[in-house]
């Protein structure tokens, strides 16, 4: 089947002769989500007034930031890059999915952000959803990994890769340049990843997306982890069996990159939750912490858990995933602004992880609790819409790592911060195969 081929010529000069890591699906249970519960050590604190926006002119929400090959983020020339989804403020929040635009922005000092410009000139999708961009320091090029998305009301979603850009600097700022080639890394095919026609009756809203880039450390190989479904007999909303939320992984045939092939999930929520977002890995004391976001209204019947961030962790890519806190409950937003923050993005820091994320419906409070869904605060008046909205960076939070347990240890009130990057690790790069 799918997976079969993944076994031929994996040796080929990866330098270490070692295989691509395969394995089974771990499972994030009804049990596990059961024990959820919002302790003080796992959600964040309120965030206060913030009045300091990231952009006049666009919404901002999922954030990501230029890494080297190695994982870690990427400082040129003193300057460090992200990249954030954004849509015109003259748009409804509800309605910037359909619109949403991948601009860049630039920092010296990774919390005071410029806004670049548009990242790509002829991208694939009728607009783009989140991604991951790695740059490979000798080749001075920018791999852009992206959700290729096609308009509403169907929402097909396919991974993609824009590669041939690079950054010129400058002492006042960075610039985005070069001809970019755009590809389709891979689409949803039914056997390992559920396909848009397949969960037509079932659930709530379909995934495949969210490509984020990494380096499997000891195989060497180029891979990427994203958001998927796993095929279910589940067959309508009220079914827990359509809540079919995986950890999607797929590696690159080629050097080039260009070139993917589907593995197993890693991680399923099947019963549990429909969406497992943004998926990446933070590897730490030679474990791998694998984070998801999800929301209240994507768990199964039965069940309840906070708009969140959500971890995991496991000894190896394909190891027995360990929910953390018993629960997987990481960061969740505070009952008094149960959708003030979204989108979390886990970066390790020393010991410890940074996460950023972005500011949702801050205004909205318990007594909104359940009413928000598919078209959010739709039901309001559109300056109302706008008024709850953040739709800029939040500030970001510490996370202390400790085995299986976790612990919110601090919010940075100087806000959008991002870890400060470094210089190429040379062993992360030039591996050729
Ligand atoms: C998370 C998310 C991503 C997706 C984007 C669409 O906030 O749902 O999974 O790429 O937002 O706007």
């Amino acid at each position: 089947g799918a997976i079969g081929a993944a076994g031929l010529g994996l040796s080929i000069g990866t330098g270490t002769g070692a295989a691509v890591e395969m394995g089974e699906a771990s499972a994030w249970t009804r049990e596990h989500a059961n024990s959820i519960e919002l302790t003080d050590d796992l959600t964040a604190p309120v965030i206060d007034e913030n009045p300091d926006v990231i952009s006049d002119d666009y919404w901002i929400w999922d954030t990501w930031p230029l890494r080297y090959r190695d994982g870690s983020i990427a400082k040129i020339h003193g300057w460090q890059v992200v990249f954030s989804l954004t849509a015109s403020k003259d748009l409804v929040p509800g309605a910037r999915h359909n619109e949403a635009t991948i601009r860049y922005f630039y920092s010296r000092n990774g919390h005071d952000w410029t806004e670049g410009g548009t990242a790509f000139e002829n991208p694939l999708g009728h607009h783009q959803w989140a991604g991951s961009a790695m740059y490979d320091h000798e080749q001075d090029q920018i791999y852009h990994f992206y959700t290729a998305t096609s308009p509403e009301p169907e929402f097909r979603q396919r991974l993609a890769l824009g590669k041939g850009a690079s950054l010129e600097t400058g002492p006042h700022g960075v610039d985005l340049v070069g001809d970019q080639e755009h590809v389709i890394m891979a689409e949803a095919d039914g056997e390992l990843y559920q396909t848009l026609e397949q969960s037509r009756d079932q659930g709530i809203v379909y995934a495949f997306r969210d490509p984020w880039y990494f380096r499997h450390p000891e195989t060497g190989e180029d891979m990427v982890v994203f958001e998927g479904n796993t095929p279910t007999d589940g067959e309508d909303p009220s079914d827990p069996r359509s809540y079919n939320g995986n950890v999607g992984i797929a590696w690159a045939t080629n050097d080039e990159l260009t070139e993917w092939e589907l593995l197993p999930p890693n991680l399923e929520a099947i019963e549990v939750n429909q969406q497992l977002e943004r998926p990446h890995y933070v590897l730490q004391d030679g474990k791998w912490y694998l984070f998801v976001l999800s929301h209240e209204f994507t768990f199964a019947p039965g069940l309840w858990g906070p708009d969140a961030l959500y971890g995991f962790v496991a000894d190896s890519l394909y190891g027995d995933y360990e929910p953390l806190n018993e629960s997987g409950l990481v960061i969740a937003n505070p009952e008094a602004a149960p959708f003030q923050g979204y989108s979390w993005l886990a970066m390790p820091q020393g010991n410890d992880v940074l996460v950023e994320s972005f500011e949702n419906f801050r205004g909205l409070d318990d007594t909104s609790r359940g009413e928000i869904g598919l078209d959010e605060v739709g039901f309001l008046p559109a300056e109302e819409q706008k008024e709850l909205f953040g739709g800029t960076l939040a500030p970001s939070l510490k996370v202390q790592l400790d085995g299986t347990e976790t612990r919110v240890v601090a919010e940075l009130n100087d806000g959008h911060f991002i870890p400060s990057g470094g210089s190429p690790n040379e062993n992360g790069n030039g591996r050729g195969r």
